[in-house]
């Protein structure tokens, strides 16, 4: 029996699970033309960095939805130190259940996490929840680049085939039933602060793990910052910002 986690040894503490920064969210929650919502629902919060910046740009009520209880746990740890404990309820829960338990929403965010559902269907799965006249901002990791490097086009065609170019995902949103308001590229930096800056050192050090499992974790993660680092000009998350008319 081992009690290896190793989803722990390499996230474990930290306030964000992708690229992602507050000051983009902000800016994004900004740009829609509405400033109240009753009923907020984070899905794939992680540990909810954005979680706790929706709260505190909105003081209001966010149900913040992830599947993996120990980074509910740590939202929670992190919403009581920020003393907002009372705006955050955490629900352990497969995002794509969300209809059924949240069949009102106002607004309903997703950073980075939209993918573990498949972003198409995602949003079609998703849009009975939102009230009509609701929105949906959802970020997704796309091409920006017609013609990508090879190198990135292989370690994506490897980890996430279904990548789209960023055009596309606007015409899957229309698809879904969505009017499309807008979309916000995150820079560089939201990628390196306190994400790859902290992965990097922390997949150098279980390099060498005694267990294969890390060891291979350990190579995917230095792997891909080395790709940013060479590439990451051709594909970027982009916050896809819509209206359920
Ligand atoms: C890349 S992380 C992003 C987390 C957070 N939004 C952030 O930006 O820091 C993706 C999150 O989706 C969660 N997740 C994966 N599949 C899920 C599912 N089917 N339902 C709910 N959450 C899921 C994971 O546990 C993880 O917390």
């Amino acid at each position: 029996m081992t009690d290896l986690d190793p989803i722990g040894l390499f996230f474990g503490g930290m306030e964000k699970l992708g690229p992602g920064r507050d000051a983009d969210t902000v800016q994004v929650l900004r740009s829609l033309p509405r400033e109240r919502f009753d009923v907020v629902v984070d899905a794939g919060c992680g540990a909810g960095r954005q979680t706790l910046a929706l709260a505190k740009a909105l003081g209001c009520r966010i149900d913040a939805v992830d599947s993996h209880q120990p980074f509910l746990d740590s939202l929670g740890r992190r919403a009581a130190q920020a003393g907002a404990a009372s705006l955050i309820h955490a629900r352990c829960m497969d995002m794509k259940d969300i209809p059924a338990v949240f069949p009102d929403i106002d607004l309903l965010w997703s950073e980075g996490a939209a993918y573990n559902i498949g972003f198409a269907n995602a949003l079609v799965c998703w849009r009975p929840a939102v009230r009509a006249g609701g929105f949906v901002v959802v970020s997704e990791l796309v091409w920006l680049q017609d013609d990508p490097p090879p190198m990135a086009r292989a370690f994506f065609q490897a980890c996430y085939p279904d990548m789209k170019p960023m055009a596309a995902n606007i015409a899957i949103a229309g698809d879904a039933g969505y009017r499309v308001l807008g979309t916000h590229t995150l820079p560089r930096e939201a990628w390196v602060e306190g994400y790859y800056a902290v992965l990097q050192p922390r997949a150098a050090a279980l390099a060498d793990h005694a267990d294969a499992s890390v060891r291979a974790l350990a190579q995917e993660i230095a792997k891909e910052i080395e790709v940013f680092s060479a590439c990451g000009g051709s594909y970027g998350y982009v916050f896809y910002v819509l209206e359920r008319p």
